[in-house]
């Protein structure tokens, strides 16, 4: 078997399992084919997901603070980034990392070939001088592989409020494993949204433009593209829910009326009750305590926060412990 008919495989059989359970749902990475990567690029340049602006004024503002944050005694590290996208917001850093004659190597993760390509053309071309390795694959099998072949100082970037996109649990698995590729002295750079006014968080994720909507929908296409699906699009609806106690912020797409849907690929049919929900993605919002638990339970000291006091968004330092 190929690698694309494994992937496909492997698509169909989470999206299988996800849509026989109740309630119905549907894993948020497959979000991300090629339409889902160009909506999530216009979703991050909309005004109303103030996420994107906010992490890059932080940077654009406090360089020099984060620079020394970053080196502590030691005179050079490794800048990991995971899920590295475009890079956009680290440029900025880096940029002035070099400026400041700082002696580091870029090491961006990601699952995708393809975007890393596109990153190693387009930093070539903006930053000639970076050092850059990068790492295609699974983030854990990446920074395995790093650790037995260097022994430098780890800053590793986790951007744009994606540990968010885990539940609590899976945020503490997350970062314990995370913590378990590292060593004592190294760091984490984690982007965290925070608990706010709910209107703000709501109209983040249900923009006027409708581009979270389609964003959220491009998952159907996705399953009649490549699943052989046959998904009516007019016959669901995105709705978002934001709960002010816990800070979830969760996506579902809605189904308009009482339907079948058929699975070519599967040989399966789903059936839908009118108004049933299909729960697609969490986007967590943090308190500060929150985020202060993940860091206990998980071996990190917090060394110190770059907060955005009137949009509710922070950049952490943690470091790992012995
Ligand atoms: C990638 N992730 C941090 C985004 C978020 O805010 O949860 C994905 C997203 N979903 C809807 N809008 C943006």
């Amino acid at each position: 078997m190929n690698n694309e008919q494994n992937m496909m495989n492997k698509f169909g059989e989470e999206v299988l399992h996800g849509l026989q359970q109740t309630p119905k749902s549907l894993p948020s990475k497959y979000f991300y084919d090629a339409r889902g990567d160009k909506l999530f690029q216009d979703i991050m340049a909309m005004e109303e997901y103030y996420l994107t602006n906010v992490e890059f004024s932080i940077f654009e503002n406090k360089k020099a603070e984060i620079l020394e944050a970053f080196l502590g005694k030691e005179k050079s590290f490794r800048l990991v980034e995971l899920g590295a996208g475009d890079g956009t917001k680290t440029k900025v850093l880096m940029k002035y990392f070099l400026g400041q004659n700082v002696d580091f190597t870029y090491s961006p993760i990601d699952i995708s070939g393809h975007v890393l390509q596109q990153l190693k053309d387009n930093i070539q071309n903006e930053l000639p001088n970076l050092k850059m390795e990068s790492l295609e694959g699974d983030y854990f099998d990446a920074l395995a592989q790093l650790n037995t072949n260097h022994n430098m100082k780890e800053v590793v970037f986790f951007l744009g409020s994606t540990i968010g996109n885990f539940n609590l649990l899976e945020a503490i698995s997350f970062v314990q494993k995370l913590g378990d590729q590292l060593n004592p002295g190294d760091l984490l750079f984690l982007g965290v949204d925070l608990m706010k006014d709910p209107q703000k968080i709501l109209t983040a994720y249900n923009d006027p433009h409708g581009i979270t909507k389609s964003f959220n929908l491009n998952l159907l296409s996705r399953m009649n593209k490549e699943l052989g699906a046959n998904f009516e699009m007019g016959q669901f609806d995105h709705f978002p829910t934001y709960d002010p106690i816990t800070g979830e912020t969760k996506s579902y797409l809605i189904s308009c009326c009482e339907q079948d849907v058929f699975f070519e690929a599967l040989n399966q049919n789903i059936h839908f009750e009118p108004w049933e929900a299909i729960f697609t993605e969490i986007s967590q919002k943090y308190s500060k305590e929150m985020l202060q638990q993940l860091a206990d339970k998980t071996g990190f000291k917090s060394v110190v926060n770059f907060m955005h006091d009137e949009m509710g968004y922070l950049n952490a330092v943690w470091e790992k412990q012995g």
